[in-house]
């Protein structure tokens, strides 16, 4: 089989003869061989053993048909190499043994060393640029994001400790921005390095920002990111996260290639907010995937004939799979988006 490069060439803006689809978060979840694998191993256990993590990675590549693969890893992984303790518990998510409160907490933490610590996602990454026939995607948690759990010390809903820190100690908030940036740069550039074909950010929880808050606390280290690794050459895409619809006009000069939209803006919309910048990636609502196979098709061909108006677009969901979507659906879904854009890509 030839390399499929149908995902870098939307990201890059280009024409495709189908349009690329990859979901976040298909790597392990609603797959019973990997359900079996996580019997007998923590995530940050399958991390440490490349060939396994490897191994997770391509299992949705080999069952569902994707055009690109994400990593299996998670956006915690780089924070132990900086001082910060954690375990991802069952059904809960990150929880941090010492959370961020004070300056001082903030000043201890280290410079993240990704070929030290982080050697074995290293690893993984050049073992799956070796075997992949398509492009392998890394990522990193935005410095929002991954600030929220090293704050709350366990996932919240409010933000209530990260926005208090924002508003009370605003200098202690931007040394640690600036921390985390520097954390998400070197290790960003580590991955690229060891044969990553494209990065992500995951802001997943920024929609919980007024875009002045946005704007003020939170972008300008994201654009320091983006202008920092600007010499990369490959696709930079950045998903700001659920509800994160009025947030896309303030992203107009990152220097990112690709931008993730939630399913609460259309893709027409989320374009228009862009003022058409940036190639978009998006954004069936994941809920949608417990519901019935034509209501499915449905919504994803409304979203696939917005899509295809413009070059430069890639199906997704608007956030990450959940356990419960079943493997057959998306199976079902990814030949759907495959065959339906095929045959609307060749009548343009
Ligand atoms: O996309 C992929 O398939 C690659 C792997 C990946 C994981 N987490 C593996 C994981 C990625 C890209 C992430 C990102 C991540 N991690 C986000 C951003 C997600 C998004 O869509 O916006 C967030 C918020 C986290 C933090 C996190 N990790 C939470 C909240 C949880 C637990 C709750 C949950 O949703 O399951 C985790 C654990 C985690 N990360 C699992 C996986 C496969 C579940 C571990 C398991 O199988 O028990």
């Amino acid at each position: 089989m030839n390399y499929n490069d149908r995902f870098l060439r939307a990201c890059r803006g280009e024409q495709v003869d189908r349009l690329p689809v990859w979901y976040m978060r298909q790597a392990g979840r609603t797959d019973p061989d990997y359900r079996k694998i996580k019997e007998k191993y923590s995530l940050l256990e399958i991390c440490r053993q490349p060939e396994l993590a490897a191994e997770v990675t391509m299992m949705p590549v080999n069952k569902l048909g994707v055009d690109a693969a994400i990593l299996y890893s998670d956006i915690m992984n780089p924070v132990a190499s900086i001082g910060i303790d954690f375990d991802i518990v069952a059904q809960v998510g990150p929880v941090i043994h010492n959370p961020i409160q004070s300056a001082a907490d903030v000043e201890r933490l280290k410079p993240v060393d990704p070929e030290g610590d982080l050697g074995h996602v290293l690893e993984t990454i050049r073992i799956l640029d070796a075997e992949l026939k398509v492009p392998l995607i890394t990522f990193a948690g935005a410095p929002f994001t991954i600030a929220s759990y090293l704050i709350e010390g366990r996932p919240s809903k409010s933000y209530i400790r990260t926005k208090t820190m924002m508003y009370e100690m605003p200098e202690v908030w931007f040394a640690l921005m600036d921390k985390l940036g520097d954390m998400v740069i070197t290790y960003i550039r580590a991955q690229v390095k060891n044969g990553s074909k494209a990065f992500q950010l995951f802001d997943s929880w920024a929609g919980s920002l007024s875009p002045r808050d946005f704007k003020r606390f939170v972008l300008p280290t994201i654009e320091r990111i983006y202008a920092e690794l600007s010499d990369l050459d490959v696709p930079k895409i950045y998903f700001p996260g659920v509800s994160s619809g009025e947030l896309l006009p303030c992203l107009h000069e990152l220097q990112a290639d690709v931008i993730g939209l939630d399913w609460r803006v259309s893709i027409q919309e989320g374009r228009r907010r862009l003022d058409g910048r940036f190639a978009v990636q998006g954004n069936l609502d994941p809920y949608l995937l417990t519901g019935p196979m034509d209501v499915i098709k449905r919504e994803a061909a409304h979203i696939m004939d917005e899509g295809m108006q413009e070059p430069g677009y890639i199906f997704n969901l608007g956030h990450g799979l959940f356990p419960e979507a079943s493997l057959d659906k998306l199976k079902q879904l990814t030949e759907f988006i495959h065959s339906y854009s095929s045959e609307a890509l060749a009548k343009q």
